[in-house]
Parts: C-alpha cells; structure tokens; sequence
C-alpha cells in the first residue's frame, strides 16, 4: 500500500497568510498541518509516500524533504496546472504502478488517525473505500446519498440542493482500478477533473465502493475559522509537556500547557490547551485556552486566547484581549509609543482587522 497526499492548491481562502506559505505548511498546535498528514499516514504503517505539489512545492520539498527525519520515503510528484484531484491521480499514474493506495488531502486533519480504515481495506476485496461524515454545510463538499442498505446510490460534488448530509471527507482508498475511472471522466463545471466522478464512474461500472461514516472530528482546514477549529480539536488531544529547560518564573501555568524548549514564562498566566513553541518569550501576559504560539515570539504585556500566532511574531502593550486571531510570520502588533493615540495598520493586501 501506497499513500498519494495532495499539496498543490494555493489557498486562496487563507489569504494573506498564504501570499508567503503554502497553506499545508500552516501550524496547528505548532505542527504543519502537512506534517500531521505524514505522521497519520506513517501510524497506518504506510511509508511510501508521494506529494503531489503545485506552486507552492519548492516550500513543500524543503520543508519535507525525503521523508527520512518522519520515517518514511516521500517522492514529488509535480501536477504544472490546478486540474483536479482526479487529475493529481491520472499523474501519479508512475510513482503508484498497480499498488493499492491512501490519497490524503494535504489540509484535512482528522481525529482518530486512519489506521483501522487503512486495515479493514487491505484485508476486503474493496475496490475502493471513501469516508463520509455527517456535517451542517454539506453544499460545501462532495456529497455521498447511501441506501438503507449503507451501499451507495449516488455521489454529487458540492450540489446546491445536497441529497444528504453526509460529505466526502478528503480521505480515499483505491486499487489500481481508479486509473480507468480518471481516464474516462470528463472535467466539471469548473473545469476541473473531480475524484467524486471518478468514485461514481466506479460504482457505475460495478466495482466495488464501500463507505465509512466518521464519527469524530474532521476538518478540512480552508478558512482561517477551520484552522482555529483543527487547533483547537488536536490541543484537546495533546499530552501536555514541559521542555526541562523551559524558565516558569512568577507564573500560574495550568496542568494541559505544553511548553516547548527555551521558553520563558515570566509574570504570567497561561490556561490550557495551549502549546508554547520552542524559544518564545510571555511576559506581564495573559494566554488562554486554545492558543498555539509558534516558535520565537514575544508576547509581552498583552492578553491572547484561541488564537494562532506564527513564528517570530511580537505582541507588546495591547490593552484589549486578542481572540480567535490567526497572526502571520515576523509580525509586530504593538501599542503606538507616540501621540496621537490613534490606530496605525500596516496591512498585506486581503487582511482583516476587527475593531471593538
Ligand atoms: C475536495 C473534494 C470534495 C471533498 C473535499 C474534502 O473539495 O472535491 O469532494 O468533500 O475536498 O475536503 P475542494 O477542497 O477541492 O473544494
């Protein structure tokens, strides 16, 4: 078995974050989400994997590299337009050969890890096995209709008027069949070559297709709300730590704080989940529930909570409290040191800013 992650879209709902970075490359709990992808996959006991990237792979293969420090063997496989996730297969075609395999969106984080789904397909005589889960906005995804009988009867991408509440998450597993099932789709209204009509060609055509209903969490992290969403469902999982050269000084730090090495906690309070990244400074702070800063910020004399700050980032003397904020790279929110007593915003093109 073969893993298959998905890597090239540009994120354009992560905007301005994703101007810089690939959105796969954002943190949540201090861990990309691509990482987290990887390690899924490796638990599940598969470790030849292959990324398919698009613009933003230069990013990807330096972040990865060959796989070697996660454990496993990754190849890149370089998809040159947006064309679909039937399209990144078709192109896989070579690294894949005729073994069954996991395609795994690169921005879905999932609770529970895949290693039981992964199990139960390679002792079946599936053809495929897709995993569905019951959500309030299924108009925003590939949506499965099932009989009594839990066998599918149809699957449509992002109808308007969806048939069921029960959405494709971006997890797939598929023999070498599904090449014949992307090579005689055609490209939807949008241009694209969907894995939803290359999974009904299969059931059309009457290989076998079974459905798995998740019943935890899953998210599919396209919105800065989603990627406040994931942080918050993995720091509820986390075991927390305390790096031994962590300095806890004058603070009150509760039982589920992580604390990454070299951090400093000075005259603070910090209530978890939460996750301090390696090198990071709070002072005079407040650091509530569901907050992951990354490595190398300071936080100082400033109140934040369920947020996502990212590396290298200063808050200093901000006299309201920061919440579900999502704060890029090598970013300085400060109070103003000079009259008037005014608001000065230096902003990327697509930013937003929320006054009280
Ligand atoms: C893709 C699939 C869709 C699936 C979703 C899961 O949507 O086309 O069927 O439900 O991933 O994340 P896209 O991210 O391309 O909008």
């Amino acid at each position: 078995m073969k893993g298959l992650i998905l890597s090239g879209g540009k994120g354009t709902r992560l905007y301005p974050l994703t101007y810089t970075r690939a959105k796969q490359l954002i943190p949540v709990a201090n861990k990309p989400v691509l990482i987290r992808v990887i390690e899924t996959i490796r638990e599940a006991g598969v470790t030849e994997i292959g990324i398919v990237i698009g613009q933003t792979g230069p990013e990807i293969r330096e972040t990865v590299g060959d796989g070697s420090r996660y454990g496993v063997h990754i190849e890149y496989i370089e998809q040159n337009s947006p064309d679909g996730l039937a399209h990144a297969v078709k192109i896989s075609r070579e690294f894949l050969g005729d073994d069954s395999f996991v395609m795994f969106l690169g921005d879905n984080v999932i609770q529970g890890g895949i290693s039981k789904l992964i199990a139960d397909f390679a002792a079946s005589d599936w053809n495929s096995q897709i995993v569905l889960k019951v959500v309030e906005n299924p108009s925003a995804f590939g949506v499965a209709k099932l009989r009594d009988d839990n066998s599918i009867e149809y699957l449509i991408e992002k109808p308007k008027n969806p048939p069921s509440n029960l959405a494709l998450v971006g997890i797939y597993m598929f023999d070498h069949h599904v090449f014949e099932a992307v090579d005689a789709i055609q490209p939807s209204q949008r241009g694209e070559l969907e894995i939803t009509d290359a999974i009904q060609w299969l059931v059309d055509h009457g290989y076998r297709v079974m459905p798995h209903v998740h019943q935890g969490w899953w998210i599919d992290t396209g919105k800065p709300i989603d990627m406040l969403e994931a942080n918050s469902c993995v720091l509820d999982e986390i075991t927390p730590s305390i790096a031994p050269d962590a300095i806890i000084e004058n603070s009150e730090v509760d039982r589920r704080v992580t604390i990454e090495a070299g951090a400093r906690i000075i005259n603070s309070i910090v209530r978890g989940p939460t996750i301090i990244g390696e090198g990071v400074l709070i002072e005079n702070s407040y650091v509530g529930p569901y907050t992951s800063i990354y490595h190398h910020v300071a936080v100082q004399q400033c109140e934040i909570e369920r947020s996502i700050v990212l590396e290298n980032s200063r808050l200093s003397d901000i006299d309201v409290r920061l919440h579900d904020s999502l704060i890029g790279r090598n970013t300085s929110v400060q109070r103003k040191q000079t009259k008037p007593r005014s608001i000065t915003l230096n902003l990327g093109d697509y930013s937003n800013v929320w006054m009280t």
